[in-house]
């Protein structure tokens, strides 16, 4: 069973750094319960870096992670896993695990010490299988996928795992466009259903149709959140990204349309 309670998490005056190299300083962030969260940025802007404090992976030097009104360093992994599910940018699975496999290690931080594998835990399973449209892969190892099936496998282990939260880094990355809006789709369905979602996408117009709540990174530092009309303009896109652009209507959605003009 999902865990329904609403998570409330936020940084609060976070440096994070990598040893000695500063990423992000003073950064505050709450992601807004229930809310559709997407977060855009060029490269090495510092998004991953932001969602792996948020799920608790990247310890701030200063300032502190909070997850429901506890600082996340405080808090037991088992514990952190049943409140937030993360898909970093990069999983890598082990060698020869078949998909079914995979998919159950997102039940790992349900299982008590002496009670195993339960029916509520096959349940997950089979419906975060059906629900990314990989059943029929289940038997497949992982590493002999293409890039873009291995990548809904990771969302279902994510599923799987039956978090009020879940936090995707690029979930779209590999994905042909229909699937890409399958996903979309999919999150935009957890979402309504109850569940908050932080994701870091690369695509504005896919960003700006399906966010509820846009946050624009710059250099480690938000530079602009808030509802994707008033978020996503021309003048953002090209402070962020120095990328000269029109802004249009979206003609099917009316959401924000960026379309770049021409560097050569
Ligand atoms: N494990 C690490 N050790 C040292 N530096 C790192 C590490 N991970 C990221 N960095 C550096 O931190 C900065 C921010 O990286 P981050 O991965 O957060 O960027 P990003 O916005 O997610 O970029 P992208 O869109 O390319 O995924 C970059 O300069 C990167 O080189
Ligand atoms: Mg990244």
């Amino acid at each position: 069973m999902t865990d329904t309670a609403t998570v409330d998490l936020a940084v609060e005056d976070a440096t994070l750094q990598y040893d000695q190299r500063v990423i992000s300083e003073n950064l505050g962030f709450h992601v807004p319960p229930g809310s559709f969260t997407v977060i855009i940025g060029p490269n090495a802007c510092g998004k991953s870096t932001l969602l792996r404090a948020l799920a608790g992976l990247l310890r701030p030097a200063s300032g502190q992670v909070v997850l429901d009104g506890s600082d996340i360093a405080r808090l037991a992994p088992k514990h952190i896993a049943r409140r937030i599910g993360l898909l970093p940018q990069s999983a890598s699975a082990p060698d020869g695990i078949t998909v079914a496999e995979l998919v159950a290690r997102g039940r790992f931080a349900h299982q008590r010490l002496l009670r195993q594998w339960s029916p509520a835990d096959e349940i997950a399973v089979a419906e975060a299988l059906d629900e990314t449209g990989v059943r029929e892969l289940s038997a497949r190892r992982v590493d002999e996928l293409s890039g873009g099936q291995r990548q809904r496998v990771w969302i279902a282990m994510v599923l799987a795992q039956e978090t009020p939260m879940v936090l995707l880094d690029e979930p779209t990355t590999f994905l042909d466009v229909a699937h890409q809006m399958e996903v979309l789709g999919l999150l935009h369905r957890l979402n309504v259903s109850g569940r908050t979602v932080v994701a870091v996408l690369h695509d504005l117009n896919q960003a700006a149709r399906y966010a509820s709540h846009i946050v624009a990174m710059s250099g480690g530092r938000i530079v602009a959140q808030g509802a994707p009309a008033e978020t996503i303009t021309s003048e953002l896109v090209h402070d962020v990204f120095s990328l000269p652009n029109v802004v249009i209507p979206d003609p099917v959605t009316g959401t924000p349309l960026v379309v770049p003009q021409d560097l050569r």
